[in-house]
């Protein structure tokens, strides 16, 4: 069962002049990779083939995820009349593949999936509890929260997952970490670049990493504050098996933000040239 419905979201308080045109693009981009979620889950059906309960909680989660793109799409729709949700999602299908032949995790293990999917969803679960802050636009605001408490439960169902499997194939701290660390860069890679691309930019327009990348990442950044990062480090630190709360954590999340603030006035800079 899911935890909220498209329906039961308000559309009818959706106020035109609240929605930030900066929000707008960001908003598009997401739905894309949020709507790709069944790909994923056959992936994750191929890596966890024997595991009936995984594989069952895996195709629950993808229509969690599927739900996210529809409703941030239909909002993407209101603010921009113009805007084709179906036919951008279309696009993007069309020219980013996951590796779905895959029999084993990308990962090197099960554990290492599955914190790589811890990863993903503390990012999202940080990312729209900032928009939902950062947004005026009532409706937005609803949608974003709904999100992000969905992705906060799948951070813990993946992380429950996770703990059965490092029982089995003790993966070593050091792997743990550097799994981590590998997932949480790869958010600069194509998926949300192209996203972007196929969410905002017109069809005669070539597709370019590194200005989709800037786009992208210099306005979601923007909406973060200190809380989101610092409260983002703790579950990152929960997942890969160290303490959430405590020094390590506040100074990594410190450093963090300071890498943060430093990448995007890089990517404005990329935009500005
Ligand atoms: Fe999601
Ligand atoms: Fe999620």
């Amino acid at each position: 069962m899911k935890h909220w419905r498209i329906e039961d979201v308000a559309w009818d308080r959706f106020d035109p002049s609240a929605a930030e045109p900066q929000v707008v693009p960001l908003v598009k981009a997401a739905a894309m990779v949020e709507r790709n979620g069944t790909d994923y889950a056959i992936y994750l059906n191929r890596v966890f083939g024997d595991d009936p309960d995984f594989r069952q909680a895996a195709d629950h989660w993808a229509e969690e995820e599927v739900q996210h793109g529809d409703a941030l799409g239909k909002w993407a729709m209101l603010a921009d009349p113009s805007w084709d949700y179906a036919s951008a999602f279309a696009r993007y299908k069309a020219g980013y593949q996951l590796p779905l032949d895959a029999d084993a995790s990308v990962r090197g293990s099960r554990t290492g999936e599955l914190i790589a999917r811890c990863m993903v969803e503390t990012g999202t679960s940080s990312y729209y509890t900032a928009l939902a802050e950062a947004t005026k636009e009532p409706v937005l605001q609803q949608v974003c929260r709904h999100i992000a408490a969905d992705e906060y439960r799948h951070f813990k169902l993946f992380y429950d997952h996770m703990r059965r499997y490092l029982a089995r194939e003790n993966i070593s701290l050091l792997r743990r970490l550097r799994i981590a660390a590998s997932r949480i860069t790869e958010s600069e890679d194509d998926e949300l670049a192209y996203a972007w691309h196929c969410g905002n930019e017109p069809d005669g327009l070539a597709y370019e990493h590194g200005r989709c990348t800037a786009a992208y990442m210099a306005g979601a950044m923007a909406h973060y504050r200190f809380r989101h990062i610092e409260r983002g480090m703790g579950m990152i630190f929960k997942a890969v098996g160290l303490p959430p709360r405590g020094r390590l954590s506040d100074v990594s999340a410190k450093a963090a933000w300071r890498l943060m603030q430093w990448r995007r006035q890089r990517f404005v800079a990329r935009l500005a040239a």
